[in-house]
This record gives C-alpha cells, sequence and structure tokens, in this order.
C-alpha cells in the first residue's frame, strides 16, 4: 500500500481555514476590518493572554439582522459581492464570505448583535464551526464577538504561536494599522486590562502623532496622475524604518513599492502612504489574507510616487509665508542666549532650561524656503555647514527663525534643532 492518502474534507477545511487564521492577530485584522465594513464609528479591542485566552472586538455599526446571524459563519456567506463581476469593484474589505467560518472552526465564537432596523439582539455560540445556540440578548445597535479556544481543534497550530508577549505585538501592529488608515473611526485597545491605545476621531496627522508620540507633525505631500492620487506622511527622525501603505482604504504589501520607498526616505523614516487608484486597475485577490495586491499598471503607480518625491514635489510649508517682521530691519532679539558655534556647523544656545542645538545650515534654509517657496534655492542661498558665524549673525539668524513661528522641521522634513534639559545635565554631575 502506498503511502499517500487523500485527507478526509473535515480535516481539509480545518487546513484551509488555518491558512487564513494563523494566529490571533489574524482574527483582530477579520474582526476589525468587518466592523470598517460595517460603517463602525467607535471600534473596541480587548484581548487575553496575546489573544489566546480571549479576543473581543466591538462595534457600533449598523449589526447583523437575526436572520443572518446564523449564516454568518457558513463558508463563503457574504453581504458585500454577489458576483464574479464584483471582485474587480470591490470596496469593501471583505467579500469573499469566509473570514467569520474560519474564525468560527477553529474556536469557540460567540457573536452578539443588533442591527439597526431592529429593536433587540441576538446572540450566536457556535464551537468548531457548529452553531450551539440563537438567543435573544440586550445589546445596543452594532455587533460584539468573543472569540475563545482559539486551535482547540488544531493542536500543531497552537503549538507554533509565540509568547503572549509576542502575539500582543502583533494584534497591537494590526490595531495601529486600521487606526492610522481610518484616523476617523475612535479605536480602544485593551491587553491584559490595561488600556494600550485610546484614539478619539481625529485628522491622519493627529493621528499619527498620537500613536508614535512624535516631536512635531510629520511632513505631507501629495500627488497626482491619469491613474490616481497619492498622499504621503513622512517623519524622518524615526527610532527605525517603518512604512505603512495603504490602496484604497486597505493597508496593502506591495514588494516593489517597498523597496522604492526605502530608496527614498532611507533609515529611521515613519511614512504613511495613501494611494488611491480606480478597484478595476489593481488585483485584490492575490492572497487569502488581501494583503498583497498587483496594479495592472504597475509603471503608472511608480509613476505617480516619483511625483511624490520629484521635481513636482510640493511640501506642505511648516508655517504660514513669512511675515513681513521677518525681515532684518524689523527683526526683534531672539529669546536666545547664544552659548557659541561648535565645529563651524552647530549653533549653541541657551533658553529656559533647555540648550539648543541648531543646524546653522537647516536653520538658514528654513528662512529661505519660507521666503522663496523654492526648495532648491532656499537651499543654495543658505549659510552652509563649515561657515564660520559672529555671534550677531547667528543672533540674527535665530531672530528670524522666531519670527517665522519657530518651525521644527526643514522642507525635507529634518529636524533643525537638538535640546537638552540643563537639569540633565546637572544630574550627571550629581547635582541632581
Ligand atoms: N461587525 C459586523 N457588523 C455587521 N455585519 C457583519 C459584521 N461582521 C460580519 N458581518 C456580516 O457577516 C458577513 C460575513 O463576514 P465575513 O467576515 O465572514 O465575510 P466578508 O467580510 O463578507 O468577507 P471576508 O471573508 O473577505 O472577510 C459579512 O458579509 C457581513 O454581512
Ligand atoms: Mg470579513
Amino acid at each position: 500500500m502506498g503511502e499517500i492518502r487523500v485527507l478526509p474534507p473535515e480535516v481539509r477545511k480545518l487546513i484551509a481555514a488555518g491558512e487564513v487564521i494563523e494566529r490571533p492577530a489574524n482574527v483582530v485584522k477579520e474582526l476589525i476590518e468587518n466592523s470598517l465594513d460595517a460603517q463602525a464609528k467607535s471600534i473596541y479591542v480587548e484581548t487575553l493572554q496575546g489573544g489566546k485566552h480571549l479576543i473581543e472586538v466591538r462595534d457600533n455599526g449598523k449589526g447583523i439582522l437575526k436572520e443572518d446571524l446564523p449564516k454568518v459563519i457558513l463558508e463563503g456567506a457574504t453581504s458585500k459581492i454577489e458576483k464574479a463581476e464584483d471582485l474587480f469593484s470591490v470596496k469593501t474589505l471583505g467579500f469573499r464570505g469566509e473570514a467569520l467560518s474560519s474564525i468560527a472552526k477553529v474556536s469557540r465564537i460567540t457573536l452578539t448583535s443588533r442591527h439597526f432596523s431592529q429593536d433587540r439582539g441576538y446572540q450566536l455560540l457556535a464551537r468548531g464551526g457548529k452553531a450551539e445556540y440563537l438567543r435573544e440578548v440586550a445589546h445596543p445597535v452594532g455587533t460584539t464577538v468573543v472569540v475563545e479556544e482559539l486551535f482547540f481543534n488544531l493542536p500543531v497550530r497552537l503549538k507554533f504561536l509565540k509568547t503572549a508577549k509576542t502575539e500582543r505585538k502583533l494584534i497591537t501592529e494590526t490595531v495601529v494599522t486600521y487606526a492610522l488608515a481610518n484616523p476617523q473611526v475612535a479605536f480602544t485597545l485593551i491587553q491584559e486590562g490595561k488600556t494600550v491605545l485610546e484614539l478619539k476621531p481625529s485628522s491622519v496627522e493627529e493621528r499619527i502623532l498620537e500613536i508614535f508620540k512624535l516631536d512635531y507633525p510629520p511632513f505631507r505631500v501629495q500627488a497626482q496622475n491619469e491613474i490616481g492620487k497619492a498622499e504621503i506622511f513622512y517623519y524622518t527622525n524615526f527610532r527605525s524604518n517603518k512604512f505603512f501603505v495603504f490602496l484604497n482604504g486597505r493597508p496593502i504589501f506591495n514588494k516593489e513599492l517597498q523597496t522604492y520607498l526605502k530608496n527614498k526616505l532611507g533609515y529611521k523614516t515613519l511614512a504613511v502612504l495613501f494611494l488611491e487608484i480606480p478597484p478595476y486597475l489593481v488585483d485584490v485577490n492575490v492572497h487569502p489574507r488581501k494583503e498583497e495586491v498587483r496594479f495592472l499598471q504597475q509603471r503608472k503607480v511608480l509613476n505617480l510616487l516619483g511625483k511624490l518625491f520629484g521635481e513636482e514635489k510640493t511640501p506642505t510649508p511648516p508655517t504660514e509665508v513669512l511675515k513681513s517682521s521677518a525681515y532684518t530691519e524689523y527683526l526683534k532679539p531672539p529669546q536666545f542666549e547664544i552659548l557659541g558655534q561648535i565645529e563651524e556647523t552647530l549653533i549653541v544656545a541657551y533658553r529656559k532650561g533647555f540648550i539648543y542645538f541648531f543646524d546653522q545650515h537647516l536653520l538658514d534654509e528654513v528662512v529661505n524656503f519660507a521666503l522663496t517657496r523654492d526648495e532648491t534655492k532656499a537651499c543654495k542661498s543658505s549659510i552652509k555647514a563649515g561657515d564660520k558665524l559672529s555671534k550677531k549673525q547667528m543672533e540674527e539668524l535665530l531672530s528670524r527663525w522666531e519670527a517665522l513661528g519657530q518651525p521644527k522641521t526643514c522642507p525635507h522634513g529634518r529636524p533643525v534643532f537638538f535640546k537638552i534639559p540643563v537639569g540633565e545635565i546637572f544630574k550627571k554631575l550629581g547635582r541632581g
């Protein structure tokens, strides 16, 4: 007798389900996508043991009708597309009708929902894909999904899960990704009873600032060409390299695109890129987890990105146009006490308990950019590293910069200064 045998259909189905849902973060992703598709304005995520014990996602979306509740855990059951052609005009995040059935097969799932047209809620409980009950319960309009005992019937998958700490990190990353793509939606993330994220509806910039606790807002550049629009937010002083790419609101991965961004932005850059390209030019059906996309006109997509970084770049200036008071004759003395210049590159100054190190070239460049609106001109006409400056020149530079509203970054997004609290120096000297 040979060694090969065909697996029974139940086992094959389980494995297929396990391919889409490999770990708790995949469950979180699918449930958040469903909440977003249901037009939720607020999404609450809670997990225990990195999702191994419990994953709960609660939303205030439109809810699920009582008669639809038992259907949602069936394979291929979706309200989002009807026929194959619809795949080319997918506007929702989900469309396969597989996520909930896959999750249900490998866990104990409790779906509680009240549709906006109903005056009461209903709850469905299923274990290993089999519905155990449907009952009436009190629930506000919206949906709560609780997933427990994940992979109880797939011991191998369970064994391959990482520590709760690692799984937690992946969950946080997932929630952060969707929170960046949907700043108009409130997100809460609670892990092991601790609040990890609590995000109110806001703008993209505010959301980036809040999530990553940046010192100053990211730079923003927009571009468009005949196939679509692109908008990028970037911050060049980050702890590592991190790129988020969203295509029509969907987080995506595309190797060429990642490489392109890395080449353009270099290391230590946080970038959030939004692309808007008509759905018929994008194939999202490449991978069952829908992360990988193929562009039908890749060259035009790269051309669109080129515009973000190339000649036609139009960065939003760090502040409003320079006011006339910034011209030398009207300048007020700076609020800084100039301490000196080091290595003919940095201006060192003191103000209110901090020692500031200014990059003399960038300091001059932001001022000139505000005056000329021309990056190349601003850069060329500015003081260079290596220029020896008198105290008067340094004071003038700082006065001009102050008159401008003290922009923290240059037109390329680099920080103009770095500061250290004098208190920290005292501490180092044992005076703290
Ligand atoms: N939070 C929710 N609010 C309202 N309806 C929901 C919610 N979650 C699921 N549904 C309903 O259940 C159906 C099945 O969800 P499921 O995630 O399995 O499939 P899908 O989202 O249609 O496609 P995909 O498998 O690509 O995610 C959805 O089409 C939707 O009608
Ligand atoms: Mg879905």
